[in-house]
C-alpha cells in the first residue's frame, strides 16, 4: 500500500502509505493540516485530534517544516485541493525532525538561494523546472534516435579549442595540461564520418568572464553531425528538434508549466514549427530601425538578440553572419565568400540564442589555411586534417544549449535556475 502522491487518483477510499517530507504544516488544538511532498507531488494530510491515539497526535505536534515522515491514511475526494484528493491521517511517523528550515516563506535574494542550491530544490517552483528539464532532456534523445543519429560522447579532456582559445579551463593532466571540453563537435566530425550521423550530449565548459541571464560556466549542450547534410538541411533539422521538444513538454509538463505561470501560446506555436528564416543583413536592418547601434560585421549583442526575438511570435532562424565574427571551421557561401554557412536560433520573449550551427569546411586546404588565421596551433588539429584527406564530405551540425531551452520553455529569468547545481562565474558552491 506504499502510495507515490502522483498514482493518488487510483486509490480512494484506500487506506494508503505515503513516504516523504511534511513541506509545510499548521495546526489547532484540534486539527492538523500537513502539506506532504514525496518528490512526485504534493498533498494535504488533515489529522482529527478525537480521531486519534494520543501519542500519534503528540508525534504530530513534533513535526516541523521539511520533517521526514511515513503517514498513512485514507485517500478522500477533495474538490477544493489541487490534486482534487486529500488524506485523512491515521498513523504518523517521523523518521526525522528537521531543524529550523533556513528557507522561510519570505522573500529571500537569489544569492542566499543559491547558498542554500541543495534545500531549494525541494519547493514545488524549482521542481518543477526540474521536472520539465528531465522532459526536455529525454525529448531531445528520442528525437535524435527516431532520426537514426548515433549517440557517440564526446571526450571532455581535450587537448585543444574548438570554439576559440580565450574561454577554456586548463587542468593539470599528469605532467601535461589539458582541457575541459567546450564542444564536442571536433569528435562528432569524426564519428558522423564513421557512422553517418551522430550526436553527443553532455557537459561543457567555458571560462566566460559573462555575468548575465544566459551564461554558465559548466552547461549541457546536444551537438549533431551529418555526413552530406548541408546548411539548410541543418536548419530543417533544428527546427524538427525544437518543435519536437515543445510538443513533449505540452504533453508531459503542463501541470509545471502552469505551475510556474507560464503562458503556453508561444510554446504551442513553436510546437507547429515554421520558423522565419531571415539572414544576417535583414536582422541588421530590423536592428538598426529597432533603434540599435549595431553596425553591419558586428556580432549582436544578448540586447540585440532580445530586440530581434521580440518581432517574431516563434523562434526565428537568422543565417549568413559574417566569417570574420564566427568560428574557423565554418563554410563560406561560394556566392558570399565573406558570409558563413551558419545559423543561430533565437528563442522568442527576449531569450535569443539557443542554438548555433553551420556547414563544415571540407577542403583540406582551405581548413589549413582557417587554422593559421585564428592562430591555432596545427599540430594539435592534425587529427582533425585527417578528416578532411580522408574521405572528406561535405557535412553540417549543431550544438544546442539545454539550460538556455529549459530557461526559455520555462519562462525563467536566469538560467541558473535551469541547472540542479549551476556554476557560475563566481559561484561554485554548493
Ligand atoms: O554557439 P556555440 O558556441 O556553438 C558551438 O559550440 C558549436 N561547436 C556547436 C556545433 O555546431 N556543434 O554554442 C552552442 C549553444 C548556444 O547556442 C547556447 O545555447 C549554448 O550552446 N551555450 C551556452 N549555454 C549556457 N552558458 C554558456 N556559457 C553557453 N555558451 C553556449
Ligand atoms: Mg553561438
Amino acid at each position: 500500500m506504499v502510495t507515490s502522491i502522483s498514482k493518488i487518483s487510483a486509490k480512494e477510499s484506500q487506506k494508503v502509505e505515503i513516504r516523504g517530507w511534511c513541506h509545510n504544516l499548521r495546526s489547532s488544538g484540534k486539527i492538523a493540516f500537513l502539506q506532504l511532498r514525496d518528490g512526485t507531488g504534493r498533498i494535504q494530510g488533515v489529522a482529527v485530534r478525537d480521531q486519534l491515539s494520543d501519542e500519534t497526535w503528540e508525534s504530530i505536534q513534533q513535526l516541523t517544516i521539511e520533517s521526514s515522515v511515513v503517514i498513512r491514511g485514507i485517500v478522500r475526494t477533495d474538490e477544493r485541493a489541487p490534486s482534487g484528493f486529500e488524506l485523512s491521517v491515521e498513523e504518523v511517523e517521523p523518521i526525522q525532525i528537521a531543524a529550523e528550515y533556513p528557507i522561510g516563506k519570505k522573500e529571500h535574494g537569489p544569492d542566499f538561494l543559491l547558498n542554500y542550491r541543495h534545500l531549494w530544490i525541494r519547493s514545488e517552483r524549482q521542481s518543477s523546472i526540474l521536472r520539465v528539464r528531465d522532459s526536455i532532456e529525454f525529448a531531445m534523445r528520442d528525437f535524435m534516435r527516431r532520426e537514426g543519429f548515433i549517440l557517440t560522447d564526446s571526450p571532455i579532456f581535450t587537448p585543444n579549442a574548438c570554439e576559440g582559445t580565450t574561454d577554456l579551463f586548463e587542468v593539470k593532466y599528469f605532467d601535461d595540461k589539458a582541457y575541459l571540453s567546450q564542444s564536442g563537435q571536433l569528435y562528432q566530425e569524426a564519428t558522423s564520418a564513421a557512422l553517418g550521423k551522430t550526436y553527443c550530449f553532455g557537459p561543457t565548459f567555458r571560462s566566460e568572464k559573462s555575468k548575465t541571464r544566459r551564461h554558465l560556466t559548466e552547461f549541457w549542450m546536444l551537438e549533431a553531425e551529418a555526413s552530406f547534410m548541408n546548411w539548410q538541411g541543418n536548419m530543417d533539422l533544428q527546427e524538427q528538434l525544437v518543435s519536437f521538444i515543445a510538443g513533449r513538454v505540452l504533453e508531459e509538463r503542463s501541470y509545471e508549466l502552469k505551475e510556474l505561470g507560464r503562458d503556453i501560446a508561444t510554446i504551442e506555436r513553436t510546437a507547429e514549427s515554421n520558423f522565419p528564416r531571415i539572414d544576417y543583413d535583414e536582422a541588421v536592418e530590423r536592428l538598426q530601425k529597432a533603434g540599435s547601434d549595431i553596425k553591419s560585421g558586428d556580432d549582436f549583442g544578448g540586447d540585440d538578440e532580445t530586440i530581434l526575438t521580440k518581432e517574431f511570435d516563434r523562434p526565428v532562424f537568422v543565417h549568413h553572419y559574417p566569417s570574420a565574427i564566427k568560428a574557423f571551421y565554418m563554410e563560406a557561401d561560394p556566392e558570399r565568400p565573406d558570409r558563413a554557412l551558419c545559423d543561430d536560433l533565437l528563442a522568442p520573449e527576449g531569450y535569443g540564442e539557443i542554438i548555433g550551427g553551420s556547414q563544415r569546411i571540407y577542403d583540406q586546404s582551405l581548413l589549413e589555411k582557417r587554422i593559421a588565421e585564428h592562430g591555432l596551433p596545427s599540430e594539435a588539429f592534425n587529427w582533425y586534417m585527417d578528416l578532411r584527406r580522408y574521405g572528406s564530405v561535405p557535412h553540417a551540425g549543431f550544438g544546442i544549449g539545454l539550460e538556455r531551452t529549459v530557461a526559455w520553455i520555462c519562462g525563467l529569468e536566469h538560467v541558473r535556475e535551469t541547472i540542479p547545481f549551476p556554476r557560475l562565474m563566481n559561484r561554485i558552491q554548493p
